[in-house]
């Protein structure tokens, strides 16, 4: 029962691949031969099958390590940009003496100047003078400059018709992000130093810093871009 079950089975690939070659009497035949043809013949297909399994076998196994690897490759990439992006953004993308920051690029002259020089000297296509976004970059950007009593402009001036300080994109300043020290009246702008803003005369001459956003870093928010 069980061999005649086998031998159907085994039978019907090659019986339906010889039918439309060869004449129908040679099946018959060979069915026909002494009994050792057919567990000849029986044996050879069940070779076959079985290589037919093996190739099909390594080739789906095969697939699947190279789907496998390059899944692999993708989140090591995926793993990189997020490093990239989040952790330390565009840290690797700075100009040359331009020190690097979250999103940001800054420039610490090492020349003196007058406010408006100042930002005029920072005014090119991709760089302006400081902006301070919150009290965690005031505190980077302190960091950086190292030493006490060096003094540097920044992009925050005191608008009298408005009787308010004032960043040079337009945005008012957030009297919870620091307390400037001195006056606030006709003629003053904002420096910094290692531990305070300064309010100071515009005509009065000291370093200054630039910054330069990174265009290039997707998904931040840059709305002169
Ligand atoms: C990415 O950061 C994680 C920790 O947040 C660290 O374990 C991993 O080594 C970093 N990968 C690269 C490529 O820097
Ligand atoms: C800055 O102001 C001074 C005088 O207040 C003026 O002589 C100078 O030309 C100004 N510089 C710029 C770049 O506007
Ligand atoms: C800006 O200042 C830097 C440093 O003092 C100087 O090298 C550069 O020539 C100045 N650029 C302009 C356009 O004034
Ligand atoms: C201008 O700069 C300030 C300080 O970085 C920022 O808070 C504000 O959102 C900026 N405004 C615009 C319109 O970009």
């Amino acid at each position: 029962m069980d061999r005649q079950m086998v031998y159907a089975d085994l039978n019907l690939p090659r019986n339906s691949g010889l039918d439309s070659s060869l004449p129908p009497s040679l099946p018959k035949d060979v069915c026909q031969g002494p009994p050792w043809h057919q567990f000849a013949l029986k044996f050879a297909c069940a070779g076959i099958i079985v290589l037919i399994l093996i190739v099909v076998g390594l080739s789906v196994s095969v697939i699947s390590l190279i789907q496998k690897s390059s899944i692999e490759k993708s989140s090591v990439h995926v793993q990189e940009n997020k490093n990239g992006t989040t952790e330390r953004p565009g840290l690797l993308e700075c100009p040359k003496h331009w020190h690097p920051l979250p999103g940001k690029c800054l420039f610490l002259s090492p020349t003196l100047s007058s406010w408006n020089n100042s930002l005029a000297n920072c005014s090119t296509e991709e760089s302006r003078l400081l902006l301070i976004q919150d009290q965690e970059e005031l505190k980077l950007i302190q960091n950086l400059i190292n030493e006490e009593g060096i003094l540097y402009w920044t992009g925050l001036h005191f608008v009298l018709s408005e009787k308010s300080w004032k960043w040079i994109n337009g945005s008012f300043l957030n009297s919870d992000m620091f307390q400037i020290t001195g006056d606030a009246g006709e003629n003053r702008c904002a420096l910094i130093s290692q531990k305070k803003v300064f309010s100071e005369n515009c005509d009065s001459e000291n370093k200054w810093i630039c910054q330069t956003e990174l265009k290039s870093v997707r998904n931040k928010e840059c709305p002169d871009c």
